[in-house]
């Protein structure tokens, strides 16, 4: 696996990728790599010939009393396991080469952008958007792939990239979960034991609105009720949201028709994790 910091060299290698025919399949990370990341990591690798992961813990999505400064740094590790995948590229810029000027320019998803994570995290998407354009132009993919473990993001990068007519596809894997079902995350590394066991929470409400679902029932205002009443036995967590949308405008559905995404957010201690489940009539 080759190991490029600067634009110019990772523009350099993904042309003499292109120019030997190869397809290139991008997958964008903030580093802590754990299965999640791994499994996108084989998706890309199924569905394209020359695979890039980028690694950069982007500043511009963080708020300025989020976790930025103590996001986990794994990079000794990561190198290990994305070369044990068979990585092509490895893309890790430092900060400076990303930003190097103050930056006024930036791409932003309206409306999308202030839904879901993004009420509780403003300016998250705008950074996100960002980042990932920077990406796009940088290095060209023809596909690219993302997690369905962040739903909004992935429902946000779609429709900018179809506004923009950015010639990329974008590739969706399904959530990588623990044994127990806790979406793996980064963030899990921040939880102790007793908290490790609280963040189940989220997992075991969405389960519980799926038996619901199953058993025929269609109301959002009660899918709802029943995936909160589940954390009622779980003082520890506290909501942020849990909503019940169209999974491409991210909008609220009131009836269902077709495919909903069921989404939540919740703090454990000071811990914000996320998880959702697709749910199709
Ligand atoms: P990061 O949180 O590192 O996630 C990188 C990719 O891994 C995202 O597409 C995310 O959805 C996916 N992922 C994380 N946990 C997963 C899981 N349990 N199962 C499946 N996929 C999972 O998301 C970001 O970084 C950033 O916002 C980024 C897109 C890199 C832009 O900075």
């Amino acid at each position: 696996m080759d190991i490029v910091t600067t634009i110019a060299d990772t523009r350099a290698n993904c042309r003499g990728a292109r120019r030997a025919g190869k397809q290139i399949g991008l997958v964008p990370t903030m580093g802590a790599l754990h299965e999640g990341h791994l499994s996108l990591v084989r998706l890309a690798k199924a569905k394209s010939d020359f695979v890039v992961v980028s690694l950069f813990v982007n500043p511009l999505q963080f708020g300025p009393t989020e976790d930025l400064a103590k996001y986990p740094r794994t990079f000794e590790r990561d190198l290990e396991l994305l070369n044990r995948e068979g990585v092509d590229l490895l893309f890790a810029p430092a900060v400076s080469e990303m930003y190097p000027t103050l930056s006024v320019t930036y791409v932003n998803v309206e409306n999308l952008s202030d839904r879901l994570d993004g009420q509780s995290r403003p300016g998250h998407f705008r950074g996100v958007t960002t980042v990932v354009s920077k990406l796009f132009h940088i290095l060209e993919p023809d596909i690219a792939v993302f997690g369905q473990k962040d739903a909004a993001q992935v429902a946000i990068i779609r429709r900018m990239v179809r506004d923009l007519n950015i010639p990329v596809e974008i590739v969706v894997g399904p959530i990588v979960r623990e044994v127990d079902g806790l979406a793996m995350s980064s963030r899990n590394a921040y939880l102790d034991p007793q908290q490790r066991k609280q963040a189940l929470v989220l997992s075991r409400s969405l389960a519980r609105v799926q038996e619901l679902f199953n058993r025929g029932e269609r109301s959002t205002t009660k899918l709802i009720a029943v995936g909160k009443s589940v954390f009622a036995e779980e003082p520890a967590a506290r909501i942020d949201y849990f909503s019940i949308v169209n999974p491409e405008s991210l909008e609220p559905v009131e009836e269902i028709h077709g495919e909903i995404l069921v989404a939540v957010a919740a703090y454990v201690g000071t811990t914000r994790l996320i998880d959702n489940l697709l749910l199709k009539s």
